[in-house]
């Protein structure tokens, strides 16, 4: 394969599927073709209620692909990147072509040390603020991947968007249809995918600022309230296409891992991207041209523990028929 062989290219897949994806839906797959990685996004992993557009699907596919990318980077040789490459074949989220072997950079080791520890932390944090200097990091992390990620600074910007994000989640709460499939992806125990209720945060109390996803009905411990001032992100991207929603899942995927190396804790907030009301009135809010396509609440938190993925092998598609080996 090229003389870069078939390992590297599977530890790409390997990487990618460390990647986060709504309810851990997991809605990704893998061909390996012409000495090249492609990434395609699985139909059949599709959220129809959740996800009717397909916005999440692209986002975690972006993920995958800036986790492979990482990949062959620190294995000597970093990708060309096609985003949609194939106009035909609208699942082809990306085809990542190994270039010229150069030795990695320490970001890009420090990166990819961070994809297996990586997770979502949906518990309290501390109420420690983040320093400035990793604020930047952070914000340098999505702008490197022709992003952008918004702070929201003080009380006034963060009750605004507390706002935003309980209306929406109470419109997805009223939803049986959209409670019926998050109920689908939730579990009690161990499975491949979807979210144990142990992963999810606690039930809902009249003094919490923010939705957090529940994933079931467990109660907090008592005294353990979220921070009162919680660092919220937003991140976006200058268009809304599909190819800008995978640009925009490799940015989002860069700020969780720069976040990680940093020794912070995240989770992801969607319900405000979700439902379409609530985005437009996020995207006036913020006062800025492009699109809002996720807010994180990122800070100082007690490890929680990664989430089960299923197999490289059972995302991993055959070569097409005539492909060189
Ligand atoms: C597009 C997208 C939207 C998400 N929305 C939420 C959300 O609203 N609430 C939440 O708790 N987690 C959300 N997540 C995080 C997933 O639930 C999480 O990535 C998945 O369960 C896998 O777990 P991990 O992040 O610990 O690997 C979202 C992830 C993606 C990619």
């Amino acid at each position: 394969m090229n003389g870069y062989g078939e390992a590297n290219l599977l530890l790409a897949a390997e990487a990618g599927i460390r990647a986060p994806s709504l309810h851990n839906s997991q809605p990704w797959q893998f061909r390996l073709r012409d000495g090249a990685i492609e990434i395609l996004a699985d139909p059949t992993r599709h959220l129809s209620v959740a996800d009717r557009s397909g916005w999440a699907a692209r986002l975690a596919c972006g993920a995958a692909t800036y986790n492979a990318r990482l990949a062959l980077a620190v294995h000597g040789r970093p990708a060309e990147v096609h985003l949609r490459p194939n106009a035909g074949e609208p699942d082809l989220v990306a085809r990542l072509t190994p270039e010229r072997e150069r030795p990695p950079t320490s970001a890009e080791q420090n990166l990819h040390a961070a994809i297996p520890r990586r997770h979502s932390n949906r518990a309290p944090f501390s109420p420690d603020p983040v320093p400035a200097d990793t604020r930047i990091r952070l914000i340098e992390a999505a702008r490197a991947e022709s992003a952008w990620l918004d702070l929201l600074v003080g009380m006034t910007a963060l009750t605004g968007f507390a706002e935003i994000a309980d209306s929406a989640d109470r419109v997805l709460r009223r939803d049986n249809r959209y409670q019926a499939e998050l109920i689908s992806w939730t579990h009690a125990g161990y499975a491949p995918d979807g979210v144990p209720v142990s992963a999810g945060a606690p039930l809902a109390e009249p003094q919490d600022l923010l939705p957090q996803r529940t994933f079931g009905d467990r109660r907090r411990t008592p005294g353990r309230d979220y921070e009162p001032e919680p660092l919220i992100a937003i991140l976006g991207v200058p268009g809304d296409r599909p190819v800008d929603q995978i640009t925009a899942g490799q940015a989002l995927q860069k700020v969780l891992l720069t976040a990680t190396d940093a020794g912070l804790a995240a989770s992801m907030i969607s319900q405000p991207i979700e439902v379409p009301a609530a985005r437009d009135q996020l995207r006036r809010s913020l006062g800025r041209s492009g699109y809002p396509q996720l807010a994180l609440r990122i800070g100082y938190g007690t490890p929680g523990r990664t989430l089960p993925r299923r197999d490289v092998t059972d995302v991993l598609l055959p070569p097409a028929e005539g492909d060189a080996p």
